[in-house]
Protein backbone atom coordinates (compact mmCIF):
# COMPACT_ATOMS: atom_id res chain seq x y z
CA UNK A 1 0.00 0.00 0.00
CA UNK A 2 2.99 2.13 0.89
CA UNK A 3 5.49 1.08 -1.60
CA UNK A 4 5.26 2.31 -5.67
CA UNK A 5 4.56 -1.01 -7.24
CA UNK A 6 3.07 -2.02 -10.46
CA UNK A 7 -0.64 -1.61 -9.19
CA UNK A 8 0.48 1.94 -8.17
CA UNK A 9 1.64 2.87 -11.72
CA UNK A 10 -1.60 1.92 -12.85
CA UNK A 11 -3.08 3.87 -10.52
CA UNK A 12 -0.38 6.91 -11.12
CA UNK A 13 -2.19 6.02 -15.01
CA UNK A 14 -5.69 6.13 -13.86
CA UNK A 15 -5.22 9.35 -12.16
CA UNK A 16 -3.11 11.33 -14.24
CA UNK A 17 -5.26 10.68 -17.48
CA UNK A 18 -8.46 11.59 -15.73
CA UNK A 19 -6.94 14.68 -14.45
CA UNK A 20 -5.16 15.52 -17.53
CA UNK A 21 -8.95 14.93 -18.96
CA UNK A 22 -10.44 17.01 -16.68
CA UNK A 23 -7.86 19.90 -16.96
CA UNK A 24 -8.08 20.24 -20.57
CA UNK A 25 -12.12 19.90 -21.16
CA UNK A 26 -13.39 23.48 -22.51
CA UNK A 27 -15.55 24.30 -21.16
CA UNK A 28 -15.51 22.47 -17.62
CA UNK A 29 -19.24 20.50 -18.11
CA UNK A 30 -21.78 22.15 -15.43
CA UNK A 31 -23.47 19.01 -13.90
CA UNK A 32 -25.55 18.86 -11.34
CA UNK A 33 -26.10 16.88 -8.21
CA UNK A 34 -27.75 13.51 -7.76
CA UNK A 35 -30.57 12.18 -4.87
CA UNK A 36 -29.35 9.93 -2.42
CA UNK A 37 -31.29 6.79 -3.94
CA UNK A 38 -29.44 7.75 -7.12
CA UNK A 39 -26.12 7.49 -6.10
CA UNK A 40 -26.97 4.31 -4.09
CA UNK A 41 -28.53 2.77 -7.19
CA UNK A 42 -25.51 3.85 -8.76
CA UNK A 43 -22.84 3.02 -6.82
CA UNK A 44 -24.00 1.26 -3.49
CA UNK A 45 -21.34 0.82 -0.93
CA UNK A 46 -17.77 0.74 -2.39
CA UNK A 47 -16.10 0.18 0.87
CA UNK A 48 -15.75 -3.59 1.71
CA UNK A 49 -12.67 -5.30 3.38
CA UNK A 50 -10.66 -6.72 0.31
CA UNK A 51 -11.09 -3.92 -1.52
CA UNK A 52 -11.79 -3.10 -5.28
CA UNK A 53 -10.11 -3.24 -8.79
CA UNK A 54 -8.47 0.57 -8.63
CA UNK A 55 -10.50 0.71 -12.46
CA UNK A 56 -13.56 -0.08 -11.22
CA UNK A 57 -13.64 2.79 -8.36
CA UNK A 58 -12.11 5.15 -10.77
CA UNK A 59 -14.99 4.42 -13.17
CA UNK A 60 -17.32 4.22 -10.00
CA UNK A 61 -15.75 8.76 -9.70
CA UNK A 62 -15.18 9.67 -13.16
CA UNK A 63 -18.83 8.49 -14.57
CA UNK A 64 -20.46 8.86 -11.44
CA UNK A 65 -20.02 10.71 -8.03
CA UNK A 66 -17.98 13.59 -9.89
CA UNK A 67 -20.76 14.61 -12.66
CA UNK A 68 -23.13 14.70 -9.93
CA UNK A 69 -20.88 17.21 -7.90
CA UNK A 70 -21.44 20.98 -9.99
CA UNK A 71 -18.70 22.03 -11.09
CA UNK A 72 -17.82 25.58 -9.36
CA UNK A 73 -15.07 26.51 -12.05
CA UNK A 74 -17.55 26.04 -15.14
CA UNK A 75 -18.15 29.55 -16.69
CA UNK A 76 -21.66 28.89 -16.24
CA UNK A 77 -21.60 28.58 -12.68
CA UNK A 78 -22.43 32.20 -11.33
CA UNK A 79 -24.20 31.11 -7.95
CA UNK A 80 -22.69 31.59 -3.99
CA UNK A 81 -19.11 32.70 -4.91
CA UNK A 82 -17.50 30.77 -8.22
CA UNK A 83 -14.13 29.46 -8.34
CA UNK A 84 -11.75 29.87 -12.05
CA UNK A 85 -8.63 28.22 -10.11
CA UNK A 86 -5.13 28.83 -12.82
CA UNK A 87 -4.28 25.22 -14.74
CA UNK A 88 -0.92 26.14 -13.11
CA UNK A 89 -2.57 26.25 -9.44
CA UNK A 90 -4.20 22.98 -10.19
CA UNK A 91 -1.30 21.43 -11.74
CA UNK A 92 0.64 22.20 -8.49
CA UNK A 93 -1.85 21.45 -6.31
CA UNK A 94 -1.15 17.72 -7.35
CA UNK A 95 2.35 18.38 -7.07
CA UNK A 96 1.56 19.55 -3.07
CA UNK A 97 -0.22 16.68 -2.52
CA UNK A 98 2.48 14.39 -3.28
CA UNK A 99 4.41 15.27 -0.98
CA UNK A 100 4.03 15.26 2.33
CA UNK A 101 4.51 18.20 4.03
CA UNK A 102 3.98 19.66 7.19
CA UNK A 103 3.23 23.37 7.04
CA UNK A 104 2.70 23.92 10.76
CA UNK A 105 6.55 24.83 11.29
CA UNK A 106 9.54 26.00 9.85
CA UNK A 107 11.34 23.06 11.10
CA UNK A 108 9.47 21.12 9.06
CA UNK A 109 8.14 23.05 6.22
CA UNK A 110 10.82 25.98 5.81
CA UNK A 111 10.91 25.71 2.18
CA UNK A 112 7.06 25.49 1.62
CA UNK A 113 6.78 28.17 4.40
CA UNK A 114 9.01 30.32 2.57
CA UNK A 115 7.60 30.31 -0.59
CA UNK A 116 3.43 30.77 0.77
CA UNK A 117 5.22 33.76 2.61
CA UNK A 118 6.24 35.20 -0.96
CA UNK A 119 2.88 35.18 -2.16
CA UNK A 120 1.06 36.31 1.60
CA UNK A 121 3.62 39.05 0.97
CA UNK A 122 2.39 39.47 -2.53
CA UNK A 123 -1.22 40.34 -0.78
CA UNK A 124 -0.25 42.41 2.08
CA UNK A 125 1.31 44.45 -0.26
CA UNK A 126 -1.15 45.56 -2.32
CA UNK A 127 -3.08 46.34 0.75
CA UNK A 128 -0.34 48.89 1.11
CA UNK A 129 0.36 47.07 4.75
CA UNK A 130 3.66 47.70 6.74
CA UNK A 131 6.85 45.53 6.61
CA UNK A 132 6.04 43.39 9.69
CA UNK A 133 3.03 42.37 8.14
CA UNK A 134 2.08 38.22 8.07
CA UNK A 135 -0.06 35.99 8.50
CA UNK A 136 -0.99 32.09 7.19
CA UNK A 137 -3.05 30.65 4.56
CA UNK A 138 -6.07 28.92 6.24
CA UNK A 139 -8.42 26.87 4.53
CA UNK A 140 -11.31 30.08 4.29
CA UNK A 141 -12.76 33.04 4.96
CA UNK A 142 -14.76 31.80 7.68
CA UNK A 143 -11.26 30.00 9.63
CA UNK A 144 -9.74 33.46 9.18
CA UNK A 145 -12.39 35.47 10.75
CA UNK A 146 -12.42 33.21 13.30
CA UNK A 147 -8.58 33.52 13.89
CA UNK A 148 -9.08 37.09 13.37
CA UNK A 149 -11.31 37.74 15.78
CA UNK A 150 -9.90 35.25 18.87
CA UNK A 151 -6.40 37.44 18.15
CA UNK A 152 -8.60 40.91 18.40
CA UNK A 153 -10.26 40.03 21.64
CA UNK A 154 -7.37 38.43 23.38
CA UNK A 155 -5.40 41.37 22.23
CA UNK A 156 -8.28 44.63 23.49
CA UNK A 157 -8.61 41.88 26.71
CA UNK A 158 -5.37 42.97 27.60
CA UNK A 159 -5.62 47.24 28.21
CA UNK A 160 -9.79 46.57 29.09
CA UNK A 161 -11.45 45.23 32.00
CA UNK A 162 -13.65 42.01 31.06
CA UNK A 163 -16.75 42.78 30.54
CA UNK A 164 -20.22 40.45 31.13
CA UNK A 165 -20.13 39.63 27.83
CA UNK A 166 -17.90 40.39 25.13
CA UNK A 167 -19.10 42.06 21.58
CA UNK A 168 -18.13 42.83 18.42
CA UNK A 169 -19.67 45.56 15.99
CA UNK A 170 -20.68 44.32 12.45
CA UNK A 171 -23.36 45.26 9.56
CA UNK A 172 -26.16 43.62 8.89
CA UNK A 173 -24.63 42.95 5.53
CA UNK A 174 -21.66 40.87 7.37
CA UNK A 175 -21.17 36.87 5.73
CA UNK A 176 -23.02 34.15 8.18
CA UNK A 177 -19.22 33.15 9.10
CA UNK A 178 -19.56 35.90 11.10
CA UNK A 179 -22.39 35.05 13.04
CA UNK A 180 -20.98 31.65 13.15
CA UNK A 181 -17.51 32.80 14.48
CA UNK A 182 -19.30 34.62 17.05
CA UNK A 183 -21.79 31.75 18.30
CA UNK A 184 -18.18 29.79 18.35
CA UNK A 185 -16.63 32.55 20.55
CA UNK A 186 -19.50 33.02 22.59
CA UNK A 187 -19.83 36.64 21.67
CA UNK A 188 -22.40 39.11 21.25
CA UNK A 189 -23.62 41.21 17.95
CA UNK A 190 -23.93 45.23 18.09
CA UNK A 191 -25.41 44.64 14.46
CA UNK A 192 -25.44 48.30 12.69
CA UNK A 193 -27.94 49.25 9.95
CA UNK A 194 -27.17 49.66 6.63
CA UNK A 195 -28.75 52.12 3.89
CA UNK A 196 -30.16 51.55 0.68
CA UNK A 197 -26.87 50.54 -0.84
CA UNK A 198 -25.81 47.96 1.84
CA UNK A 199 -22.62 49.87 2.80
CA UNK A 200 -21.59 50.11 6.28
CA UNK A 201 -19.97 53.77 6.85
CA UNK A 202 -18.66 55.70 9.16
CA UNK A 203 -21.29 57.52 10.66
CA UNK A 204 -23.37 54.81 10.60
CA UNK A 205 -20.71 53.21 12.80
CA UNK A 206 -20.29 56.33 14.80
CA UNK A 207 -24.11 56.63 16.06
CA UNK A 208 -24.65 52.56 16.81
CA UNK A 209 -21.12 53.01 19.32
CA UNK A 210 -22.38 56.28 20.42
CA UNK A 211 -26.10 55.21 21.18
CA UNK A 212 -24.97 52.02 22.42
CA UNK A 213 -24.91 51.55 26.69
CA UNK A 214 -22.86 49.21 26.65
CA UNK A 215 -19.84 49.75 24.20
CA UNK A 216 -17.13 49.31 26.60
CA UNK A 217 -17.75 45.84 25.97
CA UNK A 218 -17.06 45.90 22.29
CA UNK A 219 -13.73 44.62 21.19
CA UNK A 220 -13.82 44.87 17.75
CA UNK A 221 -15.68 46.36 14.09
CA UNK A 222 -15.99 44.35 11.21
CA UNK A 223 -16.20 45.70 7.67
CA UNK A 224 -16.69 44.34 4.51
CA UNK A 225 -14.54 44.43 1.69
CA UNK A 226 -17.11 42.63 -0.73
CA UNK A 227 -20.34 41.84 0.58
CA UNK A 228 -21.09 38.59 -0.39
CA UNK A 229 -25.08 39.65 -1.84
CA UNK A 230 -24.05 42.32 -3.64
CA UNK A 231 -20.33 42.90 -3.82
CA UNK A 232 -20.73 46.26 -1.72
CA UNK A 233 -17.10 47.76 -0.22
CA UNK A 234 -17.76 49.30 2.80
CA UNK A 235 -16.20 52.89 3.41
CA UNK A 236 -13.01 51.22 5.44
CA UNK A 237 -11.17 54.30 5.62
CA UNK A 238 -14.06 55.49 7.74
CA UNK A 239 -14.33 53.08 9.43
CA UNK A 240 -10.94 52.61 10.59
CA UNK A 241 -11.27 56.30 11.84
CA UNK A 242 -13.95 55.89 14.27
CA UNK A 243 -12.91 52.32 15.26
CA UNK A 244 -9.35 53.47 15.89
CA UNK A 245 -10.47 56.48 17.68
CA UNK A 246 -11.72 54.06 20.49
CA UNK A 247 -9.28 51.48 20.88
CA UNK A 248 -11.24 48.29 18.61
CA UNK A 249 -9.42 46.07 16.30
CA UNK A 250 -10.88 46.47 13.24
CA UNK A 251 -11.20 43.31 10.84
CA UNK A 252 -11.38 43.18 7.02
CA UNK A 253 -13.40 40.83 5.65
CA UNK A 254 -12.65 40.62 2.11
CA UNK A 255 -12.94 37.14 1.23
CA UNK A 256 -14.47 37.60 -2.12
CA UNK A 257 -13.71 41.60 -2.98
CA UNK A 258 -9.99 42.34 -1.74
CA UNK A 259 -8.91 40.57 -4.21
CA UNK A 260 -9.85 44.00 -6.41
CA UNK A 261 -7.06 45.43 -5.15
CA UNK A 262 -5.06 43.95 -7.63
CA UNK A 263 -6.92 45.94 -10.15
CA UNK A 264 -5.52 49.40 -10.67
CA UNK A 265 -9.46 50.50 -12.03
CA UNK A 266 -11.21 50.29 -8.59
CA UNK A 267 -8.06 49.96 -6.14
CA UNK A 268 -8.73 52.75 -4.37
CA UNK A 269 -12.01 51.82 -3.26
CA UNK A 270 -10.35 49.62 -0.51
CA UNK A 271 -8.38 52.92 0.62
CA UNK A 272 -8.29 52.19 4.74
CA UNK A 273 -7.61 48.42 4.21
CA UNK A 274 -3.74 49.02 5.45
CA UNK A 275 -5.15 50.89 8.56
CA UNK A 276 -6.50 47.58 9.52
CA UNK A 277 -5.25 45.08 11.90
CA UNK A 278 -6.42 42.26 10.03
CA UNK A 279 -7.88 41.01 6.77
CA UNK A 280 -8.75 38.19 4.94
CA UNK A 281 -8.92 37.21 1.49
CA UNK A 282 -9.02 33.68 -0.08
CA UNK A 283 -7.01 33.44 -3.60
CA UNK A 284 -9.67 30.23 -3.81
CA UNK A 285 -12.41 32.88 -4.77
CA UNK A 286 -11.53 35.60 -7.11
CA UNK A 287 -7.34 35.40 -7.14
CA UNK A 288 -7.97 31.81 -9.11
CA UNK A 289 -6.70 29.11 -6.76
CA UNK A 290 -7.72 25.63 -6.29
CA UNK A 291 -9.88 25.55 -2.71
CA UNK A 292 -8.73 25.82 0.02
CA UNK A 293 -6.91 28.64 0.32
CA UNK A 294 -7.78 31.76 2.33
CA UNK A 295 -4.88 34.76 3.26
CA UNK A 296 -5.18 35.56 6.76
CA UNK A 297 -2.96 38.88 7.06
CA UNK A 298 -2.11 40.51 10.25
CA UNK A 299 -0.45 44.73 10.47
CA UNK A 300 1.52 42.66 13.70
CA UNK A 301 1.61 39.15 13.80
CA UNK A 302 2.35 38.98 17.23
CA UNK A 303 -0.67 40.03 18.28
CA UNK A 304 -2.14 36.67 16.80
CA UNK A 305 1.07 34.60 17.85
CA UNK A 306 0.20 35.62 21.18
CA UNK A 307 -2.92 33.84 21.39
CA UNK A 308 -3.17 30.92 18.97
CA UNK A 309 0.85 29.57 19.48
CA UNK A 310 0.14 26.09 21.06
CA UNK A 311 2.72 25.26 23.76
CA UNK A 312 3.55 21.31 24.82
CA UNK A 313 6.72 19.66 25.66
CA UNK A 314 6.31 17.85 22.39
CA UNK A 315 6.32 20.94 20.06
CA UNK A 316 9.65 22.45 21.91
CA UNK A 317 11.83 21.40 19.06
CA UNK A 318 9.43 23.46 16.96
CA UNK A 319 10.32 26.42 18.70
CA UNK A 320 13.63 26.07 18.46
CA UNK A 321 14.33 28.52 15.83
CA UNK A 322 13.48 31.91 14.99
CA UNK A 323 11.74 31.61 12.01
CA UNK A 324 8.00 31.28 11.03
CA UNK A 325 5.51 29.30 12.16
CA UNK A 326 2.23 29.19 10.20
CA UNK A 327 0.25 26.95 13.04
CA UNK A 328 0.86 30.04 15.07
CA UNK A 329 -1.47 32.65 13.15
CA UNK A 330 -4.74 30.46 13.26
CA UNK A 331 -6.45 27.93 15.24
CA UNK A 332 -4.77 24.88 13.51
CA UNK A 333 -2.04 23.04 14.32
CA UNK A 334 -1.19 20.63 11.30
CA UNK A 335 -1.58 22.43 8.00
CA UNK A 336 -1.20 21.83 4.41
CA UNK A 337 1.21 23.76 2.84
CA UNK A 338 -2.94 25.06 0.84
CA UNK A 339 -0.57 28.08 -0.25
CA UNK A 340 1.85 26.54 -2.48
CA UNK A 341 -0.69 26.54 -5.58
CA UNK A 342 -1.48 30.02 -5.67
CA UNK A 343 2.12 30.45 -5.02
CA UNK A 344 3.29 28.22 -8.00
CA UNK A 345 0.88 30.01 -10.32
CA UNK A 346 1.82 33.63 -9.64
CA UNK A 347 5.53 32.67 -9.54
CA UNK A 348 4.97 31.16 -13.20
CA UNK A 349 2.57 34.18 -13.98
CA UNK A 350 3.43 36.85 -12.83
CA UNK A 351 1.59 39.65 -10.70
CA UNK A 352 0.70 41.59 -14.17
CA UNK A 353 -1.33 38.24 -15.19
CA UNK A 354 -3.51 38.54 -11.74
CA UNK A 355 -3.89 41.96 -12.29
CA UNK A 356 -5.46 41.57 -16.17
CA UNK A 357 -7.63 38.78 -14.94
CA UNK A 358 -8.97 40.69 -12.37
CA UNK A 359 -9.63 43.56 -14.13
CA UNK A 360 -10.84 41.47 -17.16
CA UNK A 361 -13.38 39.61 -14.80
CA UNK A 362 -14.73 43.20 -13.95
CA UNK A 363 -15.12 43.83 -17.30
CA UNK A 364 -17.13 40.42 -17.76
CA UNK A 365 -19.14 41.83 -15.46
CA UNK A 366 -19.66 45.62 -16.52
CA UNK A 367 -20.76 43.79 -19.81
CA UNK A 368 -23.26 41.49 -18.54
CA UNK A 369 -24.52 44.07 -16.65
CA UNK A 370 -25.37 46.52 -19.43
CA UNK A 371 -26.47 43.99 -21.25
CA UNK A 372 -29.29 42.98 -18.75
CA UNK A 373 -30.26 46.44 -18.83
CA UNK A 374 -30.88 46.74 -22.86
CA UNK A 375 -32.87 43.76 -21.91
CA UNK A 376 -36.77 44.79 -22.08
CA UNK A 377 -38.12 42.23 -19.42
CA UNK A 378 -35.10 42.68 -17.19
CA UNK A 379 -33.82 45.29 -14.55
CA UNK A 380 -30.83 45.43 -13.65
CA UNK A 381 -30.63 47.23 -9.81
CA UNK A 382 -27.40 48.85 -9.44
CA UNK A 383 -24.09 48.70 -11.22
CA UNK A 384 -21.64 46.25 -10.42
CA UNK A 385 -19.21 47.67 -7.77
CA UNK A 386 -17.36 44.64 -8.12
CA UNK A 387 -18.51 41.06 -10.32
CA UNK A 388 -21.95 40.85 -8.31
CA UNK A 389 -24.68 41.46 -10.83
CA UNK A 390 -27.86 42.06 -9.47
CA UNK A 391 -31.68 42.42 -11.28
CA UNK A 392 -35.41 41.75 -11.51
CA UNK A 393 -37.19 39.63 -14.14
CA UNK A 394 -40.43 41.93 -14.18
CA UNK A 395 -43.25 40.71 -13.12
CA UNK A 396 -42.14 37.64 -11.63
CA UNK A 397 -43.03 35.78 -8.49
CA UNK A 398 -40.49 34.04 -5.48
CA UNK A 399 -41.73 31.15 -7.14
CA UNK A 400 -41.15 31.45 -10.92
CA UNK A 401 -37.28 32.74 -9.80
CA UNK A 402 -37.04 29.33 -8.50
CA UNK A 403 -38.51 27.51 -11.14
CA UNK A 404 -36.40 29.18 -13.70
CA UNK A 405 -33.38 28.22 -11.69
CA UNK A 406 -33.88 24.67 -11.21
CA UNK A 407 -35.07 24.36 -14.69
CA UNK A 408 -31.60 26.34 -15.88
CA UNK A 409 -29.47 23.82 -13.82
CA UNK A 410 -31.68 21.00 -15.36
CA UNK A 411 -31.30 21.80 -18.52
CA UNK A 412 -27.27 22.42 -18.09
CA UNK A 413 -27.26 26.02 -19.47
CA UNK A 414 -26.10 27.74 -16.06
CA UNK A 415 -26.34 27.72 -12.51
CA UNK A 416 -27.99 31.09 -11.48
CA UNK A 417 -29.78 31.13 -7.74
CA UNK A 418 -31.93 33.37 -6.49
CA UNK A 419 -31.41 35.70 -4.04
CA UNK A 420 -32.94 38.01 -1.52
CA UNK A 421 -32.54 42.13 -1.88
CA UNK A 422 -34.63 43.88 0.59
CA UNK A 423 -36.79 41.54 0.76
CA UNK A 424 -37.69 41.05 -2.50
CA UNK A 425 -36.30 37.70 -4.46
CA UNK A 426 -34.38 39.40 -7.54
CA UNK A 427 -31.22 37.10 -9.43
CA UNK A 428 -28.00 37.52 -8.59
CA UNK A 429 -24.74 36.49 -10.49
CA UNK A 430 -21.29 36.34 -9.85
CA UNK A 431 -18.78 36.84 -12.59
CA UNK A 432 -15.19 35.26 -11.61
CA UNK A 433 -14.08 33.64 -14.36
CA UNK A 434 -11.87 35.82 -16.84
CA UNK A 435 -12.55 33.09 -20.02
CA UNK A 436 -16.23 33.55 -19.25
CA UNK A 437 -18.06 34.37 -22.72
CA UNK A 438 -20.89 37.15 -22.92
CA UNK A 439 -22.83 33.98 -25.00
CA UNK A 440 -24.00 32.56 -21.37
CA UNK A 441 -25.06 36.03 -20.25
CA UNK A 442 -27.10 36.16 -23.53
CA UNK A 443 -28.67 32.86 -22.99
CA UNK A 444 -29.71 33.54 -19.52
CA UNK A 445 -31.55 37.06 -20.90
CA UNK A 446 -32.85 34.80 -23.57
CA UNK A 447 -34.17 32.44 -21.24
CA UNK A 448 -36.16 34.91 -18.72
CA UNK A 449 -37.94 36.02 -21.53
C1 LIG B 1 -17.51 38.00 2.35
C2 LIG B 1 -17.29 36.56 2.72
N1 LIG B 1 -16.74 36.27 3.91
C3 LIG B 1 -16.53 35.00 4.30
C4 LIG B 1 -16.86 33.95 3.48
C5 LIG B 1 -16.59 32.56 3.94
O1 LIG B 1 -15.48 32.09 3.24
P1 LIG B 1 -15.21 30.52 3.12
O2 LIG B 1 -16.41 29.97 2.40
O3 LIG B 1 -13.96 30.48 2.32
O4 LIG B 1 -15.08 29.97 4.48
C6 LIG B 1 -17.43 34.20 2.22
C7 LIG B 1 -17.80 33.10 1.34
O5 LIG B 1 -18.42 33.26 0.32
C8 LIG B 1 -17.64 35.53 1.83
O6 LIG B 1 -18.18 35.84 0.64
Amino acid sequence: MHRFTAETDEMARLCFEYATERLRMDPVPLDHPQSLADLTAAVGNTINAAGHDPELVMGWFRDVLAPACISADSPSFLSFIPVAPTKASQLFDVVVSSSAICASDWLEGAGAIYAENQALRWVADLAWMPAEAGGVFVSGGSAGNLSALVAARATVAERRTRPVRWRVALADQAHSSLVNTLRIMDVDALTVPTGPDDRLTGPALRAALDADPDSGSIFAVVATAGTTNTGTVDDLAAIVDVAHERGLWVHVDGAYGLAGLAAPSIRERFAGIELADSFVVDPHKWLFAPFDCAALVYRNPETARHVHAQMAPYLDSMRATEEWNPADYAYHLTRRARGLPFWFSLAVHGTDAYRDAVEKTLEIARDAARRIDAAPHLELLREPELTVVLWRRTGWTHDQYYEWSNAMLRDQRAFVMPTTLHGETILRAVYLNPESKPAVTDDIIASLA
